[in-house]
This record gives structure tokens, C-alpha cells and sequence, in this order.
């Protein structure tokens, strides 16, 4: 073999990953009122990037603009200014819906069909041929972890919140859409049905798909997410891998007091100070020897210093907060 030829995943590596979706500047305005003349700024311009084959979480409290920002993607509604792009062509191609999946935040199922039967009416929207149904629904009803008799027989009305979320989650996908959205997929259920839904998310990832969901479930982001972003009364406050953010998971949080805040943050990302302590996640390849002789010199002195990257929710919260953002109970 020719020594120079460059190996083929050296060359992927160099290539930068292709995008699924990317925004720029997106606005919405809503109007509202019975003359239509008061105005709900949703978004305030959002730039965000979400990779191929990785799955990408939308993070903020309600209200926040997340279900707009979905809805825009999808064409739901339209976006006051701003652009977008869908596995590379404008939002508005109508081609690219077939290679997309939804779930909507509270999806209307049939009461009287049963699952079954939704699945063959949601492909039939989809002009999916009768042969490809035969396989597919099947093949989707084992994925979503439904048994194949209850879905032939029992109507939608008497399924639990669960399981009609698991089906929603099988009415996303049957298309085999390459992209999926997923609007708020685990709120309302409980801890089984949370862990159901994170199984299934992980079965998509593992089959290549983007998967692009919105939530403020911070614990399910956080396990399952390889990019987030949050977003907060309408604008993107940060984005990025869970790593980047959180920091690696071989940091070192530390909790101390005393020393001046100047000299601490030669030492310590995202100082912050409260009860007299100051806390922060101490710089990475940082000495612990030298750290603590630093400290000793400018009077200061570590309470606590545990070997933890910073939860979701803790940065979560810390970053609402920066905003202004009122996050007690
Ligand atoms: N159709 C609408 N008309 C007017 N205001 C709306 C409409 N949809 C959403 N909003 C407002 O836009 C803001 C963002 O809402 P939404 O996108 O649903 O947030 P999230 O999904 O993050 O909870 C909220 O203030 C909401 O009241
Ligand atoms: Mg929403």
C-alpha cells in the first residue's frame, strides 16, 4: 500500500462533523390580544448548531421559547426574521419533512384506534407503501417496547400516559426519518417511564440518528445528551458538550474562604460567592500542592475540595441565575 495515502479516518477526523441543523439569528414575535397589538418576544435571535448522528438537548425553564424554536424548524410557525437549515436544505423545503420525525409536546392520539391502527394511519399521511408497513410498525412497536397483541388490540384510551408516549415516540419514527424532535419527551412521566423513553433514545442514537429534544428534565439530559444548550426568555445563554460545560469529569470542585476574589480566579473557573465562601471548579492541571501554598499565602483556606464536575442542574441553575433569572421556589 502507498505509504503516503493518508488513512481514511485521519481524513475524517480533519473534517469538520456535517451539521443536521443550524439557525442564525432566529426571531418570532408573537402577537397577540383581540386587536393583535401587544407582542410576545419568544425569541430574541438564536444561533445554534446541532451535529449529525448526535443528540443535542434544548434546556430552559417554561416559557423560555423552546417549543417555538421547534416549531420553526418544523414550519409550524414561522419565524419573524432569521434563517434555517434542515439536513442542509432551507426549512421551507417541503422534501426535507419526509427525512424528519416529530413528537409534539402533547401529542393527540386516537382514543379509538389502536395502536396498531394509529401506526398504519400515521403511514398512510406518509404514503408509506403497505409492504414497507408490514415491516416497519412491527419492527417499531418491538423498539418502543409495546407488546405486539395489546398494540392489535387495545384502544389508545385505555393505554397509561407511558405508554402512549412510547407510541408517540413510534409515530415519530415512522418514517425512519433521519432527524427526530422531540418536544418535552420524558415530562409527565414517572421514573420507569422516564427510563423507558431515555432506552429508546439511546436505541435512535445507536442507529446514527440526530436527536434534537427539548426538556427541563436535567437528570435525563445529562445522561443521555451529547451536546446542550440552554435557552432562557428567548435567548441561547450557552451551548456546548456536557464536558465543555460541566467541565471534564477529572475536575476538582472547591469550596474555600478568605483570600481576595483577583488572586482566586488565577486558580478557579466560575468563581462565585456566597455565606462568606467563595466556590468554583479549580482549573484543569492544577497542582493540588502549589494550590494550596497559594492559598496559604493570600489567607485563604479550602472547606471542601471533591473530585465531582458540576451537575446539570447545578450549571443550570448557576447560569439562569447570571441572567437575573429568579430560580428559588
Ligand atoms: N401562539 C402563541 N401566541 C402568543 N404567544 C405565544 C404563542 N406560543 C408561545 N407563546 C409565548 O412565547 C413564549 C415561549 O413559549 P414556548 O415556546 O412555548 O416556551 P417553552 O416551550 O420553552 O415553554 C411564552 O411566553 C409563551 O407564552
Ligand atoms: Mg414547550
Amino acid at each position: 500500500m502507498d505509504s503516503v495515502t493518508p488513512k481514511p479516518e485521519a481524513a475524517i477526523a480533519d473534517q469538520e462533523p456535517t451539521r443536521a441543523v443550524q439557525t442564525w439569528d432566529l426571531k418570532k414575535v408573537y402577537r397577540t390580544g383581540f386587536w393583535l397589538n401587544q407582542k410576545v418576544e419568544s425569541l430574541k435571535g438564536c444561533t445554534l448548531s446541532v451535529y449529525e448522528g448526535e443528540t443535542f438537548g434544548l434546556l430552559g425553564p417554561n416559557g423560555a421559547g423552546k417549543t417555538t424554536l421547534l416549531k420553526i424548524l418544523l414550519g409550524i410557525v414561522r419565524a419573524s426574521s432569521g434563517r434555517a437549515v434542515l439536513l442542509g436544505k432551507p426549512i421551507s423545503d417541503r422534501a426535507v419533512k419526509q427525512r424528519i420525525g416529530y413528537l409534539p409536546e402533547n401529542p393527540y392520539l386516537y382514543d379509538f384506534l389502536t395502536a396498531w391502527e394509529f401506526l398504519q394511519f400515521t403511514a398512510g399521511l406518509f404514503q408509506i407503501p403497505p409492504a414497507t408497513q408490514k415491516q416497519r410498525i412491527p419492527e417499531l412497536i418491538d423498539t418502543v417496547g409495546i407488546d405486539s397483541k395489546t398494540a392489535k388490540k387495545k384502544q389508545l384510551r385505555q393505554y397509561s400516559k407511558g405508554m402512549l408516549q412510547r407510541i408517540g415516540m413510534a409515530q415519530a419514527l415512522i418514517n425512519d426519518p433521519e432527524l427526530v424532535f422531540l418536544d418535552e419527551p420524558m415530562s409527565g412521566l414517572d421514573p420507569i417511564g422516564r427510563y423507558q423513553i431515555r432506552q429508546i433514545i439511546l436505541a435512535l442514537k445507536e442507529q446514527g440518528k440526530t436527536i434534537f429534544f427539548n426538556s427541563h428534565v436535567l437528570g435525563d439530559v445529562e445522561q443521555i445528551c451529547d451536546r446542550v444548550a440552554i435557552l432562557a426568555q428567548g435567548d441561547i445563554i450557552c451551548s456546548g458538550s456536557l464536558d465543555e460545560l460541566l467541565g471534564s469529569k477529572d475536575i476538582y470542585q472547591v469550596v474555600g474562604r478568605g483570600g481576595n476574589s483577583e488572586q482566586l480566579r488565577q486558580w478557579v473557573n466560575n468563581l462565585d460567592f456566597s455565606d462568606n465562601r467563595w466556590f468554583g471548579q479549580l482549573k484543569s492541571g492544577t497542582n493540588l500542592e502549589t494550590f494550596l501554598a497559594a492559598l496559604k499565602q493570600m489567607n485563604a483556606e479550602v472547606l471542601e475540595l471533591k473530585l465531582a464536575r458540576v451537575s446539570l442542574e447545578e450549571f443550570f441553575l448557576q447560569q439562569l441565575r447570571k441572567q437575573g433569572i429568579e430560580t428559588s421556589q
